[in-house]
C-alpha cells in the first residue's frame, strides 16, 4: 500500500470495500495508469482482487481492458503506478524476479494459441519442459492429468484441427494450469464461441476455482459469463480513461450510482 499515492478521483467510488481495508489483496493495483508511448489508454486504476475470487474486467470494446491485461501478465510495463502480486511490487522488481513471478501465472490467450504441428499432450507439455526439470515420463503423467481436468482426457494424441473452437479453449486452459499457477488470466475466453460453448467454459472457470483455488482474471464482455462467473469486477470507461467503479456486477446492476454502468450491465434485459 502506498501511504503517499495520489488521492483517487470522486468518480471511482467503489461499492465494495477499498482496496485498503480488504484483508491481504492477491492482487494490488496502485494508481496504476496504462498505455502505449506516450498515449494513455487508462489512467489512475486502484483496486485489489482478493485470492481465490473471480475478478472481471470489464467495459466497452476500446476502453483498455487488454491493454490492463498485458500489463498485469508482465507484458507491458505500466505507465505510472504499481502493481503488487503478494504484496510485492511487479514491476519494481529485478528480472529474474519477475520471470519467476510470471511463471506461477497462467495465461490463456484469446486464440488458445496452440501450436498445430503439435498434439494437444504436447502443447500442453510446452511450458513444463521450457520450465521445469522435470522427466519426460513425469511431463506426461502432469499433462495428461491437466488435460483430463478439463474434461479431454480422451483427446491427449489429437491435433488442434481435429477438435472444436470450444475444446480447444480447453486445451488453452490446461497449458495455462500446466505449472501449477496460482494466478490465471484470461483474455475473451468465451470470444468465437456459441453460447453453449462460452457456459461450458464459464462452469470450467468455476470448477477449477474450486478445485484449484487460483485467483482468476477474466476479461470479458459477455454479459452472461460476467453473471455466472464473477465475484468481483472493474469497469474501464473509455471515455474518461479510468475505472468507474468495482463491485459484484449483480451489485452494480442493481445499486450502482453511475447510469451508465447500470446500463452496461443490463444490456438485452438480461
Ligand atoms: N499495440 C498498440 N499500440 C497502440 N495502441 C494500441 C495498441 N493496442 C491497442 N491500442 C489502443 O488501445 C486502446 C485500448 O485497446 P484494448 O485492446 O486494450 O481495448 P479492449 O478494451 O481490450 O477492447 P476490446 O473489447 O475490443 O477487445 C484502443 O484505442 C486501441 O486502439
Ligand atoms: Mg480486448
Amino acid at each position: 500500500m502506498s501511504p503517499d499515492g495520489p488521492t483517487k478521483p470522486p468518480s471511482a467510488a467503489p461499492l465494495s470495500e477499498p482496496i485498503s481495508e480488504q484483508a491481504d489483496p492477491h492482487i494490488l493495483l496502485d494508481a496504476v495508469s496504462v498505455g502505449y508511448g506516450e498515449t494513455v489508454i487508462q489512467r489512475d486504476l486502484s483496486f485489489g482482487v482478493r485470492r481465490g475470487d473471480v475478478f472481471v474486467i470489464m467495459g466497452g470494446s476500446g476502453s483498455g481492458k487488454s491493454t490492463l491485461m498485458r500489463s498485469l501478465i508482465g507484458l507491458l510495463a505500466p505507465q505510472a503506478g504499481r502493481i503488487l502480486f503478494d504484496g510485492e511490487s511487479f514491476w519494481d522488481a529485478l528480472q529474474h524476479e519477475r520471470t519467476r513471478r510470471m511463471r506461477r501465472n497462467g495465461v490463456m490467450y484469446q486464440s488458445g494459441a496452440l501450436w498445430s504441428s503439435m498434439t494437444l499432450e504436447e502443447n500442453v507439455a510446452l511450458p513444463l519442459e521450457q520450465y521445469t526439470n522435470l522427466r519426460r515420463s513425469q511431463i506426461h503423467e502432469v499433462a495428461v492429468y491437466k488435460l483430463a481436468l478439463v474434461g479431454l482426457s480422451a483427446y491427449c494424441d489429437y491435433y488442434p484441427s481435429e477438435i472444436s473452437g470450444g475444446m480447444r479453449k480447453r486445451v488453452g486452459v490446461a497449458r495455462a494450469m500446466a505449472l501449477d499457477p496460482d494466478i490465471l488470466f484470461f483474455d475473451e475466453p468465451s470470444a468465437g464461441l456459441d453460447p453453449l460453448s462460452a457456459r461450458l467454459l464459464d462452469d470450467l472457470i468455476l470448477e477449477l476455482r474450486e478445485s484449484l483455488g487460483a485467483t482468476m482474471v477474466v476479461v470479458t464482455h459477455d454479459l452472461a459469463s460476467i453473471f455466472a462467473i464473477a465475484d468481483d469486477s472493474v469497469f474501464l470507461d473509455a471515455a474518461t480513461q479510468t475505472m468507474l467503479t468495482t463491485g459484484n456486477p449483480r451489485d452494480l446492476r442493481e445499486h450502482c450510482e453511475i447510469k451508465l454502468v447500470r446500463d452496461f450491465l443490463s444490456r438485452g434485459g438480461e
